[in-house]
This record gives C-alpha cells, structure tokens and sequence, in this order.
C-alpha cells in the first residue's frame, strides 16, 4: 500500500519519549543523583523523607509509604487491611494484570466486573451487583489517566463495610471532584491508594519504584512495618513483611520530576486536544471520553475503533509508518490462561471483551510537537481512509 503522506525526517516517533523529557531537566536530576552517589546512601536518607513529604503535600494526603514497584503497592494494600484467603475483591476485567496478580499472591477471591462503554473504569451497578456476604474490598482501576467514579464507590463501600484500594498507576495528579463540590487527587479517596512510578508512568522514575496512600494512621503505621520485613524496632518482626523499598536514587529523581507533574499533566492534555480535533469527524473512530468529575491526565490516549476497522492491522499500517501503538489490553482478566476460573467463561463481560478487540493507544508523552502529532493523526487517518 502507498503511502499518501511523507515520513516526517530525522524524528522517530516514541510511544514514550522519555530521553527527550529528561535532556530538558539534565542538570537538575543528575545533580540529585550523583549527591545520592556521594553520599552512598543507597536505602532510605533523605532523599526518601523529603520526597514522601513533598508528595504528601502535593497530594494533600496525610501519609505516603513509597515502596519497590506498583505491583508490591497493590500487594502490600490488601495484606495492610488484613484480608484473608478466600475473602473476595472486586475489581474490573479491563485492566493491566498486575491487579489482580496482587489478589491471586495473597490466595484472594478475584471477582471480576465489566466496565463502563464510556470511561472504561468500573461499571458501579456491576460492583453493586456482586457483593456477596465474603465481599471484604472493592479496588477501582483509575484507567488511561482518568479517575473512576469514587463517590459512589465510596457510598457502596461504607454501606456494606468494604475497604477501598484504589489502582493510580496510571492517574498519578489527575483531580476528582467530588458531588460536594471538594477536589481529590485520585488515589487519595479510598481507605488506601496504590501507585507506580515505572518510567513511563505520568510520574516516572529510572527503573521501579511505587507507593501507598492513606490518610489513616493505624494503616500507615500497619504498611510502613509491612514495606519493612514487619518490623517498627530493627530486628524485632511484629508480623510477616516484605522487603519492598524505593531506592534512593530513585527518590532522588522523583523529587525533581514530581515540581513538574502538572506541567507534565498539561503537556498531555494538549497532545490530547490534538488528537481529539484531528479526530472529530472522524465517524469510526471513538475518542476517549472526559468525564465531568475528574480530570483526564492521559497516561495512554486510547481510541476504539469503529466498524470495518481492525486494531492489529491498524498498528501494523502505522508500525510501517514509523509511528508506535499499542493494545491496552488485547485480552480480558477473565480470559487470561494464569487466571482460569470456572465462574467465568467467555462473554460474561461483553463490555471488556469488545474493548479488547477495538481499542489502540496512540503515541502519548510530554515531549510532542505540532509535527509528530500532524504526522500521527494523518497516519491514523490514511489508514481509515483506506478502509473505505
Ligand atoms: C493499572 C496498573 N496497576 C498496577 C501496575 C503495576 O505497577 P508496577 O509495574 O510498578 O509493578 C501498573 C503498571 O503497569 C498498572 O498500569
């Protein structure tokens, strides 16, 4: 097939574009890092205490407990509010496995919910509908970088008694406001938030790195001593822990990323008013959803696909194009071969699974000019063109 456009020269289209975004802040990060290097203090230091204090206060959440990685975040949530093998956590089908990994380690009961068409976070009425006498946690998935809808979520929770473990990984700043008219970082409205600083994260570090939020001190208290083998006194092990800590080094980045994560947020946000224009009257192509109480912070910009259109040949056409895309997710929890479940069969959660097989997510970073995203959004509209 010919190509109707020109290859922009010379510049190679990241899904990611993170040796750009760290050539802008150079000096500044490998100061931190090389006084960490100096100071060879590798685990814990300052580094730690002052980013944890600057997210807090960034957040406006009372405690933040950084740790190894996401995963761990989400592991070390559910061993805090001390649930118990065959206790059952309800979370979507539609999100990236490491949620549901974290119920499975603990020996947990998964119980899996469609999705909303429009959002792609948690349908409520389908959380609603399957809380059973064993329900002891609800974990909502703040999907592509926008918030679930945690006042009702909320509301349910307290009705029935049920711990909230909200997954931002990939919502890091983005804002929640709430029916009273209040504001929320996401991640900070349940009983405890779950992040991940993996680079490519909205708030990214050099390798992995993660953190807990709460703003309830007996359950801080509980996760810090979980991050630390289980113990307050060294070498005195109250319970059974982990070892899951941020490095230092990694603090040291975070700290000066995190002076610019709104920047970081409206840079997206703006590749994202792009590619909606360019997409507007671009019938089969569904451009993601805003809704009115959170704000979107586009960790993934993620289009679903309409009739006629494929989303594996559409990577191919734009992979030959020089222009990433990626397929978030391309298979539902409940069809995953590690997760067989007999209460789960194919078509339980039609939502997810037509998602599965629509959507596809467009290059998205904080490093976008006019020329890439013109390029992007020709490639993406000469493959459509080409369906006709
Ligand atoms: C929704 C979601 N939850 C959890 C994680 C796990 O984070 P990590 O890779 O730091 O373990 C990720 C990361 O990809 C994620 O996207």
């Amino acid at each position: 097939m010919h190509s109707q456009i020109k290859n922009i020269s010379m510049v190679k289209i990241q899904m990611v574009d993170l040796v750009g975004q760290y050539q802008k802040i150079k000096t500044e990060i490998d100061t931190a890092i090389s006084e960490v290097v100096e100071s060879a203090y590798f685990v814990g230091g300052p580094e730690i205490k002052d980013f944890q204090s600057d997210l807090e206060k960034y957040l406006g959440v009372k405690h933040v407990i950084p740790c190894a990685n996401g995963t761990d975040a989400l592991t070390i949530a559910m061993m805090a509010a001390e649930l118990k093998p065959g206790d059952e956590v309800i979370t979507s089908d539609f999100t990236f496995v490491a949620t549901v990994e974290a119920i499975a380690m603990l020996k947990l009961t998964p119980v899996l919910v469609d999705v909303d068409p429009k959002t792609f976070n948690v349908d409520i009425k389908a959380i609603e509908k399957a809380i059973t006498p064993n329900t002891k946690a609800i974990v909502p998935v703040h999907l592509y970088g926008m918030s679930a809808d945690m006042d009702p979520i909320m509301a349910l929770a307290r009705k029935h008694n049920l711990v909230v473990i909200e997954d931002t990984a990939q919502a890091t700043g983005a804002d929640y406001f709430h029916s009273d008219g209040k504001k929320s970082k996401a991640g900070t409205i349940g009983d405890i938030g779950c992040t991940s600083f993996f680079p490519s994260k909205n708030l990214g570090c050099f390798g992995d790195g993660g953190a807990l939020f709460t703003n309830d001190d007996r359950l801080a208290a509980m996760i810090r001593k979980i991050v630390n083998h289980g113990m307050d006194k060294r070498y005195y092990h109250d319970m059974v822990g982990v070892n899951s800590r941020l490095d230092t080094i990694q603090a040291a980045v975070l700290k000066v990323k995190l002076k610019y994560l709104d920047s970081y947020s409206e840079a997206r946000q703006k590749a994202a008013d792009y590619y909606d224009a360019a997409f507007k009257d671009v019938e089969v192509l569904t451009t993601p959803y805003r809704m009115a109480n959170s704000s979107h912070v586009f960790h993934q910009y993620t289009l679903k696909l309409g009739e006629g259109l494929d989303q594996f040949e559409m990577q191919s056409f734009l992979n030959e194009k020089g222009v990433p895309g990626m397929i978030y997710y391309p298979v539902p929890l409940h069809l995953q071969k590690a997760y067989p479940d007999p209460r789960y069969k194919e078509g339980d959660f039609p939502i997810t699974e037509k998602l599965c097989k629509s959507v596809i997510s467009l290059p998205m970073h904080t490093e976008h000019t006019e020329e890439t995203l013109k390029y992007i959004t020709q490639s993406v509209i000469e493959y459509v063109n080409s369906k006709k």
